[in-house]
């Protein structure tokens, strides 16, 4: 990728932050006195935006923190901790907002990330922004090429649920790299990708 490109994205910590900061908004929408039928789209799109974000870090954020600290024990329970998110939004998705357990389980789901987000943002991010010092942009530029390919693979009603979660500063600045990436790729190589 070229450098100017990369050097016009958000660093991917700034990016982080605001997908928690979102997700946590969203979730805050939700009371046991909401309507079911917004609970269920409250509900679907934090589910889909933390599933996206943990598969982003995962791919794109936790690999380049693995390079960076020898061993880091919050990084280390990072993973298990997503898995134990994914755990409870598997059984969330498995009952309507009509049972009796649904606003219990989401509560849940959302301390869960109030926990991991706090780790994140008190040790995992400052340590990037320490150790990861040159990275920070073009890991974002990275992070956005990601989501939107997720996005695209998503049906949809989920894809406009999760994007609905996802900071619209954050989106649409990716719009801007992807067309900057675009723009500033030799035309040669754009023409051999067109014949591949
Ligand atoms: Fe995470
Ligand atoms: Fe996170």
């Amino acid at each position: 990728m070229s450098t100017d490109a990369s050097s016009l994205s958000p660093s991917i910590t700034s990016m982080i932050r605001l997908d928690h900061m979102h997700v946590l908004a969203a979730s805050h929408r939700y009371h046991a006195s909401t309507p079911w039928w917004r609970k269920r789209a409250i509900v679907n799109g934090v589910c889909d935006a933390l599933e996206i974000h943990a598969q982003l870090e995962e791919e794109i954020f936790y690999p380049a923190l693995d390079r960076a600290l020898d061993s880091d024990e919050t990084l280390k329970k990072s993973r298990p901790e997503h898995d134990q998110m994914r755990a409870t939004i598997a059984k969330l998705r498995a009952m309507g907002p009509e049972n009796a357990a649904y606003d219990g389980l989401f509560f849940q789901l959302i301390r869960e990330v109030a926990h991991h987000v706090a780790d994140e943002e008190t040790v995992l991010l400052p340590d990037a922004e320490r150790m990861l010092k040159n990275e920070l942009q073009p890991l974002g530029a990275a992070m956005t090429r990601r989501r939107m390919q997720l996005l695209g693979e998503r049906p949809m009603d989920i894809a406009v649920n999760a994007a609905g979660t996802f900071p619209i500063a954050t989106l649409l600045l990716g719009s801007t790299i992807l067309l900057a990436i675009r723009h500033c790729l030799p035309r040669s190589r754009r023409a051999g990708r067109g014949r591949s």
